[in-house]
């Protein structure tokens, strides 16, 4: 963990902190990963809206500018390497004369990711321990060809950006949600983690549709749904699709949910996908799902709808269709 690697740097009389320092943290993932820092005071910058909700509630300034004069920037990989490299990027715009963090897990890939800085720059320093990596280096305007391209039209005329989910094309499993789609969607549609927005364009194709809110809690995938999806009976959010509410009950809700939390893979977030449908649905509407095959989401669609049946699949995926929602006062 990085609160490990960074007290072993402490303890090491690797750095220079004193009250008077600026620090900026970016994309923080657990709690420790900004309160090892807390006294320092340190703003930080994430593009998930629930990070940010989760931080900002802890009492942290989230900043959204490019441009900054920090003295330590503290960086904590994701696990996509184009956004890995555009933070590094990032930070060094962040904190152009400051010391330059790098933290993360083995399984991130922050091995190769040090390798390959290291062909770059010169460390100060570097960790190892608790399955990760620390390392620092001085900033430097060097990173210039780190910093990830804005959104990119694939040949099959899609817009995504290198570093959101499915970047690449479309998501197999989507694309077999899309084909079982009813033709005969209608009313009020709320597509749940729409990402690049693939859903959500199937979705617009039905004219009984009467309006769709596409929710997404990242941010650069929110933009690039709002290049494929040109409809004005649309409203984009970015939001945490767990805790959004409609004005209005749903008629149908749509969605691959995330099976990863942050850094670990967790069927809980799929699980709290299921109730937040469950809670935005009429008491006839529907929920179309699709879900890796082995996440075991038929418990949460037993708990939180009357009835759900398995319309489509294949050995990967399974494309699950549930009705009559039942929200317990309790939720
Ligand atoms: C499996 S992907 C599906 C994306 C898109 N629907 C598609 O079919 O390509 C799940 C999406 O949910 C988003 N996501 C993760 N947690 C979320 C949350 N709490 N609220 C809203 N979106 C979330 C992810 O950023 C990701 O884009």
């Amino acid at each position: 963990m990085f609160k490990s690697r960074f007290q072993l740097g402490i303890r090491g009389g690797n750095f220079d902190f004193d009250k008077s320092k600026k620090f900026v943290v970016l994309h923080p993932e657990l709690d420790s990963d900004v309160t090892e820092l807390a006294e320092f005071d340190p703003v930080f910058v994430h593009r998930s809206f629930p990070a940010v909700k989760r931080f900002v509630s802890m009492g942290y300034e989230h900043i959204s500018q490019i441009k900054g004069d920090f003295d330590f920037a503290v960086l904590h990989i994701p696990r996509s390497k184009v956004l890995a490299r555009h933070l590094i990027w990032l930070a060094t715009k962040l904190a152009p004369r400051g010391t330059i963090l790098v933290d993360g897990a083995k399984t991130q890939g922050i091995e190769s990711l040090s390798k390959e800085i290291r062909k770059l720059i010169t460390f100060e320093g570097t960790i190892s321990g608790a399955h990760g990596r620390l390392f620092w280096f001085q900033s430097s305007g060097i990173f210039g060809s780190l910093e990830a391209a804005g959104p990119a039209c694939l040949p099959d005329g899609y817009w995504t950006q290198a570093g959101i989910f499915s970047a690449d094309g479309i998501d197999p499993g989507s694309a077999l949600l899309a084909q079982n789609l009813p033709q005969s969607l209608t009313g009020r549609i709320a597509d749940l983690g729409a990402g690049w927005g693939y859903l959500s364009q199937c979705i617009i194709t039905s004219p009984k549709v009467t309006h769709l809110d596409c929710i997404e809690a990242d941010h650069a995938a929110l933009e690039c749904a709002r290049l494929n999806c040109l409809d004005d009976r649309i409203a984009f959010h970015w939001s945490d699709a767990t805790t959004w509410k409609s004005g209005q009950k749903l008629d149908a809700v749509v969605m691959n949910p995330p099976f990863h939390a942050g850094r670990s893979a967790n069927p809980e977030i799929g699980n709290s996908f299921i109730l937040a449908a469950a809670r935005l649905l009429k008491r006839g509407g529907q929920l179309w799902m699709v879900a890796n095959r082995q996440l075991p989401y038929e418990k949460p669609l037993t708990e939180h709808f009357i009835d759900f049946n398995e319309v489509a699949g294949d050995n990967r995926f399974k494309v699950l269709n549930a009705k009559g929602p039942i929200v317990s006062a309790y939720h």
